[in-house]
């Protein structure tokens, strides 16, 4: 097979790009992770990059003058790199277009809920708060919306009596090692088809 050329996007202590990682060290997920691209200089998934030698692009938004500007140079970044399939892991910007357009189909965002329900910030803590009974976890396709695009897999979370939302984060975190790299799999092996809003996958 062809070489498989991923970038990941995150903004935080990066644990599912970790478990991507962890994935293909152990041989059990056959892609490249070509580039981590990152809007916060200081965050943990820089270091965890580092470590296991991913090269890094990472930016401050505050440096540019709108989304575009730096969104073009992310773009230059993945086009220079030929990704093949972009990886938002709590990458916690809104994209716009510059981004969308020329990767439709081949970018994908990990939530932690169950979509449509609960969109947007503080997903988990969305979820307690409204009293549901189970939450859990989607990868979708991005589109230009706010965690709207087509949905290719999820996974529910059960939500306990007296649950916090600490306790809670730990197992959709749990949840989200699992099926992240699982997506990442199925796309990698050609099994993933949409039809307008429809995913659906050959297993
Ligand atoms: C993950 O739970 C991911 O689903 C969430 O950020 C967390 C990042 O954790 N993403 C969003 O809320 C996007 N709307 P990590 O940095 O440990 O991978």
């Amino acid at each position: 097979m062809q070489p498989y050329r991923i970038a990941v996007m995150a903004s935080g202590s990066g644990s599912n790009f970790q478990a991507i990682v962890d994935q293909v060290q152990k041989g059990k997920l056959d892609v490249s992770i070509e580039l981590l691209v990152c809007d916060r200089p200081n965050a943990f998934v820089v270091e965890r990059a580092r470590e296991a030698k991913v090269p890094v692009f990472v930016f401050n938004p505050k440096e540019y003058e709108s989304r575009e500007a730096y969104e073009t140079l992310v773009l230059k970044e993945l086009q220079d790199r030929q990704i093949d399939l972009v990886v938002m892991a709590g990458y916690m910007r809104i994209i716009t277009n510059v981004l969308v357009e020329p990767f439709f189909g081949r970018m994908i965002n990990i939530h932690p809920s169950l979509l449509p329900s609960f969109p947007g910030v503080r997903a988990v803590e969305q979820a307690v708060d409204y009293g549901v009974k189970q939450t859990g976890v989607t990868v979708h396709f991005v589109d230009g919306g706010l965690d709207s695009g087509p949905i290719i897999a999820q996974r529910a979370v059960e939500i306990h009596e007296h649950e916090t939302a600490d306790s809670l984060t730990e197992r959709i975190h749990a949840a989200e090692h699992v099926l992240l790299p699982q997506v990442v799999r199925w796309l990698r092996e050609g099994r993933v088809s949409i039809d307008g809003r429809r995913v659906s996958v050959r297993l």
